[in-house]
């Protein structure tokens, strides 16, 4: 396949946009759309051809923007319908095009859909959402606990049911079921396309066929509860209703889909992707949970080494490929730690840690996906108490610890580790109060490293974390190989350097990204007649790598 053939989305940048923390334009602390029209050239900069931002529709925020109460307007925090087609069009006359953030798994319980529904078991959208009768004495259908924790399951007065919520008790899972409830999103991501987005991102997406019984689980903590995601994740039945959300919404359109894919495997990808699949890429989660065995308890963590990391992606690259799909390169989202200190040993230079991490995220078999502040190499919030967290998830995994015995030092540790605020600080703009983001007070306090780390100060320094992403990008651009080239990993046995080959018909190009806070030596066969076009040090030795040092050699193929 040459760099020519492949479709847009596959030839660029893609670029996470955390809407309340980007920039606000307003002064009410909280992130719009106008400040994101007003920082594109940033991400122009960066290469970026794709924006996805979290979702801005009308919502009540309970998980920030993640319960939807009408799919068809912004939320006044946001902006304005005609702020929203104002950032489309610029982003347009920079190539730079919108992704939206399609949750249709929920919705919240302030939309009008939820609260018809909840009106009595007799009206047009009654089964609109998951409602099942109490036990007979009372109590929740089943013991699933929900994924931000507690009964997934809430009683509703009126009607004497229960509604199944796999998230929050706010946000009511949609029946699927229900063609009415197939067409009604589908109309809803149909507007969107129609005004001329340029994909979107599947939230939640393989829980919304849930299994034709509900019973009860085996209880996997003192709550007397189990998981719901193992229940529900992935059922039998999903992808016949993703085929038809594909071919009513994008089969003849110059778009893309990502779906939000927990539960599936490399081995699954060739149902979900390619010329049978549903969706263009998927995020899959067997890097990100690669040191919680039950990613619902951050108490309980595994150790884990660079052989498992470079596995996850060398299995699932070959089985997009081998599905004629595409792989989205990820190390960070709003959901996730920084990578820095997800992936990286908690000695060394941060901004080593960072350059290494940006050269296989922009170097990797696949389309990037920056989370914004990547660039800048953010790192995670480190408050001591509870109190200072917003997330809801985090305050929920808090208590979660606390019940199951774990003492307030390791649940706070925990926290420490996984909270989703850490990717959801202000971004730092500059070194002035609240690092440009808000001239009010920021929702989320900005992170006490803005004086250094922030985007003026890393553009005016040569040697900064983002002017080495912008090196990347446009090393990409002339060095074809490293967009549409195959991918093979070499040295897969080294713990300690992450090495691979990406190649096509005219060049081949060698990366080796050493992972550890120490001098490390490879055989300099592999790099023998090639030439080095990247180094992170700045002084690359052939056989050598200095500690987190990356670099990239390139030699034509004769
Ligand atoms: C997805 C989102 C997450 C949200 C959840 C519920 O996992 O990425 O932020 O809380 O869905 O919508």
């Amino acid at each position: 396949m040459d760099a020519a053939d492949l479709k847009w989305w596959q030839n660029t940048i893609a670029y996470e946009i955390y809407v309340k923390s980007f920039k606000d334009s307003d002064g009410d602390g909280i992130g719009d759309l106008n400040g994101i029209t007003s920082e594109l050239d940033h991400l122009k900069e960066l290469g970026v051809g794709a924006v996805w931002l979290t979702p801005c529709y009308v919502s009540p925020q309970v998980d920030n923007g993640y319960d939807i109460a009408d799919y068809y307007n912004i939320d006044s925090a946001y902006g304005t319908m005609e702020d929203m087609d104002r950032l489309i069009a610029e982003a347009k006359k920079r190539d730079i095009r919108i992704v939206m953030d399609l949750v249709f798994n929920h919705t919240s319980d302030e939309n009008e859909w939820f609260k018809e529904s909840r009106s009595g078991r007799d009206n047009d959208k009654s089964d609109w959402y998951i409602w099942a009768d109490p036990k007979e004495d009372g109590s929740a259908p089943t013991n699933w606990r929900s994924i931000f924790g507690g009964s997934a399951w809430e009683y509703d007065k009126t009607r004497g049911q229960y509604y199944l919520h796999t998230f929050h008790r706010k946000q009511p899972d949609l029946n699927w079921e229900n063609p009415k409830v197939r067409a009604a999103v589908t109309d809803v991501a149909k507007f969107w396309r129609d005004k001329g987005v340029g994909g979107f991102r599947m939230d939640a997406i393989t829980y919304i066929k849930k299994p034709s019984e509900y019973k009860d689980g085996t209880p996997d903590a003192s709550d007397g509860m189990t998981g719901i995601h193992p229940i529900t994740a992935n059922t039998p039945g999903i992808l016949d209703f993703l085929h038809e959300f594909r071919s009513a919404v994008c089969e003849g359109y110059d778009i893309f889909t990502v779906g939000e894919a927990d539960g599936i495997t490399a081995q699954d990808l060739k149902y979900w992707v390619g010329e049978h699949g549903v969706f263009d890429m998927v995020f899959e989660f067997g890097l990100v949970n690669i040191d919680l065995p039950d990613p619902a308890n951050w108490c309980d963590r595994r150790m884990w080494g660079l052989r498992e990391l470079k596995a996850f992606f060398s299995e699932s690259i070959r089985e997009a490929d081998a599905a004629g799909g595409w792989f989205p390169v990820f190390l960070e989202n709003h959901d996730q730690p920084r990578s820095i200190n997800h992936f990286m040993p908690e000695s060394g230079s941060r901004d080593a840690k960072a350059k290494a991490l940006a050269t296989l995220l922009l170097t990797m078999r696949g389309t990037p996906f920056i989370m914004q502040g990547e660039e800048l190499g953010f790192v995670n919030v480190d408050w001591s108490s509870i109190d200072e967290y917003d997330d809801i998830f985090t305050k929920n995994h808090y208590a979660f610890a606390l019940e199951e015995g774990y003492t307030k030092e390791e649940a706070i540790e925990s926290v420490r580790l996984f909270s989703r605020d850490s990717s959801r600080t202000p971004m730092q703009w500059d070194a002035t109060e609240n690092a440009g983001f808000t001239s009010g007070t920021p929702w989320l306090p900005v992170y006490p490293d803005y004086m250094a780390y922030n985007r003026r100060s890393e553009k005016e320094a040569a040697d900064s974390i983002l002017n080495y992403y912008i090196a990347l990008a446009r090393l990409r651009s002339g060095h074809k190989e490293l967009i549409d080239g195959s991918y093979e990993e070499i040295m897969p046995e080294d713990e300690s350097i992450f090495a691979f080959i990406r190649k096509d018909a005219d060049r081949k190009a060698v990366v080796l990204i050493n992972f550890k806070d120490e001098k490390v030596s490879y055989a300099p066969e592999y790099v023998k007649d090639a030439e080095c076009i990247m180094s992170s040090t700045g002084s690359a030795q052939k056989g050598m790598l200095a500690p987190f040092e990356a670099v990239i050699y390139e030699e034509d193929i004769i």
